[in-house]
């Protein structure tokens, strides 16, 4: 496909951009991570500025009640003894996803991620490992598609199924109960790796940069990160993570995140290739 303005010829290349950054037909929504405006800039508000808008709104007093009530609330569960919330460790993960795996609520998405099933469409099919690949959504595309795909995940409930329905279809799944911080990447030796609603991309950016092959591609989504701070990625801050990977794609949007369609909220879409 030839970008319109520079007239480069990107077909072969899989790319959203043309060399001088204009958008390529059918990438529409795609915008370049330079030309990004500051629209996310409201969204880490400080406390200091909530306070600020309850004042602006004549309720100062009504705040000051509820936050001398929240204080006495914390005060007495501090003195009886209350834990602070629990950190979450591998084994929580586990059960906690174990769990939902075993309800599978309706709400999540038991078809492929969009953004990956496009990226694939336009990839020859090589070897594809799918990082915390839940119950297999993304790596059962995959491997439909003729991708040698190894799927890991700390849910054993989650693998389970993902190996089950490989195995019904015959499909080139290697499944396997793994904690992605322990889990060998090795070097140079996957053609695409998914990294789909998966959190944790700072601890792992390394790892992953080096296990893609030469002109392997990285496929990431997942949420912005939440007013309140309890999930997902700073704005912008994907690119920064994977400085020795190209950025085909980066988009921050509010389109409905293609995961748990009831956790709402903004999603960040990351496409990077390694160079050849
Ligand atoms: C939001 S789900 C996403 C699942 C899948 N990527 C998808 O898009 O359908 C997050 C997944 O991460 C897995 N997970 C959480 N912590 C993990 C860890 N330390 N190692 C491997 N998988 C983990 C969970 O079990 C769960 O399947």
């Amino acid at each position: 496909m030839k970008c319109p303005r520079c007239q480069q010829d990107n077909s072969t290349e899989q790319k959203f951009y043309g060399e001088c950054g204009t958008p390529l037909a059918g990438a529409a929504r795609a915008r370049p991570y330079a030309d990004l405006k500051d629209e996310n800039e409201g969204l880490s508000r400080s406390l200091t500025e909530a306070l600020e808008q309850h004042r602006v709104a004549g309720k100062p007093r009504a705040f000051s009640r509820c936050f001398v009530a929240l204080a006495v609330v914390l005060c007495t569960a501090l003195s009886a003894g209350a834990q602070p919330p629990a950190v979450r460790t591998p084994e929580s993960e586990r059960e906690r996803w174990n769990q939902i795996f075993t309800r599978q609520p309706a709400s999540i998405r038991t078809d492929a991620n969009r953004l990956l099933v496009q990226v694939a469409s336009e990839l020859v099919p090589g070897v594809a490992l799918d990082i915390g690949m839940g119950f297999g959504r993304n790596a059962i595309f995959l491997a439909r598609r003729g991708w040698r795909v190894t799927g890991f995940d700390i849910s054993d409930v989650g693998v389970e199924k993902a190996r089950l329905a490989a195995q019904a279809e015959n499909l080139p799944l290697t499944a396997s109960r793994e904690d992605m911080f322990k889990f060998d990447y090795g070097l140079n030796r996957y053609d695409l790796i998914a990294f789909l609603y998966m959190p944790a991309a700072d601890r792992l950016a390394r790892q992953i940069a080096d296990a893609l092959k030469p002109g392997g591609v990285l496929v990431i989504e997942h949420f912005l990160r939440r007013p309140d701070g309890s999930l997902g990625y700073e704005s912008r801050a994907l690119p920064k993570l994977f400085p020795t990977l190209e950025v085909l794609r980066y988009a921050e949007d509010d389109s409905n995140p293609d995961y748990d369609q009831e956790n709402v909220g903004r999603v960040v879409r990351f496409l990077a290739r390694k160079a050849r």
